[in-house]
């Protein structure tokens, strides 16, 4: 069988460049084009050096976007990328979008937080790319919307517990840190290296877009709302994001229990690592040592005292919370082994 044929839009990005990473690696992927306006007819590896060798594809605009082809996948921000969806809608490639268009299923939330919607007729369409969540509906669908990096380090240690009733479903605060590559590579005063470095930086202490997925997603596991405050700080990685998440303990949980939730729920989901080793220096997760893999390290904590479960999360942003969770989607969308191209350990020491 001849490999998948693909296209990046909005491949000049740091997403469309990771994705651009996997995509070439990936044995069952061959990719066709890659977007930019800004850098059209030049070399991918003019933007990506760390491709060199690799590949000799030059940037196209997107006016000369070829439409036979089996996928798609769109790294433009929000609003941008709905056209997009739209013109690939009626052709016969899957659309695997990385923005936050198609993420929230209702077109009244998507405008509180972001704008009124571009393209609401297609929101139904879009199923939410968490493969740990929807495993079974991004197999079958056109369009899946990747789950925002943030949120996807949120949802990820709380929806076991939330299943599983052992947490309660009011009062959980996550507080994240991230690094400065997931606000893209355009510049901005804010995340320019003289001003991040040595910062940490509180940025959107409530009503960040992310919570509002999250909130979609843990209440439709719960099957009744779900609240959730987060609050994210820029910090000086590049890569990665450590989320820690409190909640309360309304039962008497114990270690086993949560072990228990996480075991049941993450059964056949490879990169969801538990980690919580009391013996060696990496007793918590950490984004280090998964830094440019499609890991999600979870551990936990209970505190007996004051009744309350700490989780700790992390990710690389710009794999399990981007570009790789998006090649997952795209081998669950084309029946392949979900780990097909993504199977690899970070490095250490890094
Ligand atoms: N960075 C992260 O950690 C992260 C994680 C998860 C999701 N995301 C989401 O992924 C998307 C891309 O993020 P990013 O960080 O890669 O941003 P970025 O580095 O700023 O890249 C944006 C890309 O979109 C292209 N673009 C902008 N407007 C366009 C338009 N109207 N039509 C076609 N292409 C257009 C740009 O290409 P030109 O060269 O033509 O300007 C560029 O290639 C965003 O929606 C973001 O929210 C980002």
């Amino acid at each position: 069988m001849s490999k998948k044929k693909i296209s990046i839009i909005g491949a000049s990005g740091y997403t469309g460049g990771e994705l651009l990473r996997w995509a070439l690696m990936h044995p069952e992927m061959e990719v066709s084009q890659i977007t930019s306006e800004r850098f059209a007819g030049q070399s991918a590896t003019k933007l990506n050096p760390n491709l060199r060798g690799f590949t000799q594809l030059a940037f196209v605009p997107v006016k000369e976007l070829k439409t036979d082809i089996d996928a798609v996948f769109i790294c433009t921000p929000h609003k941008a990328a709905s056209p997009y969806v739209r013109q690939f809608w009626e052709t016969g490639a899957k659309i695997i979008d990385l923005s936050a268009d198609f993420r929230l299923h209702n077109k009244d939330t998507y405008a509180k937080y972001y704008q009124e919607h571009p393209a609401p007729e297609l929101l139904d369409k879009a199923v939410y790319g968490l493969p740990e969540l929807h495993r079974e509906q991004i197999k079958g669908a056109k369009l899946v919307a990747c789950a925002g990096c943030l949120a996807t380090s949120i949802i990820l240690p709380l929806a076991p517990l939330i299943k599983s009733k052992l947490i309660a479903p009011s009062g959980i605060i996550a507080d994240s840190k991230i690094g400065s590559a997931a606000v893209g590579a355009s510049f901005d005063i804010s995340t320019h290296h003289p001003e991040r470095s040595g910062s940490v930086r509180s940025y959107k202490p409530h009503g960040h877009r992310h919570t509002a997925e999250i909130e979609q997603e843990l209440s439709a596991i719960a099957g009744s709302p779900i609240s959730v405050g987060m609050t994210p700080h820029g910090i000086e990685m590049v890569r990665g994001i450590l989320s820690t998440v409190h909640a309360s303990l309304p039962g008497e949980a114990k270690d086993v229990d949560i072990w228990k939730a996480y075991r049941s729920f993450y059964t056949g989901s490879p990169f969801v690592r538990l980690v919580k080793d009391k013996e060696t220096l990496y007793r918590y997760p950490e984004p280090k040592p998964l830094i440019g893999t499609n890991f999600a390290d979870i551990g936990f904590e209970i505190d007996p005292e004051k009744k309350r479960i700490i989780l700790m999360s992390a990710i690389d942003n710009l794999v399990k919370g981007s570009g790789g969770q998006a090649i997952q989607c795209f081998n669950l969308m084309n029946g392949f082994d979900e780990k097909m191209g993504l199977w690899m350990p970070g490095f250490h020491p890094l």
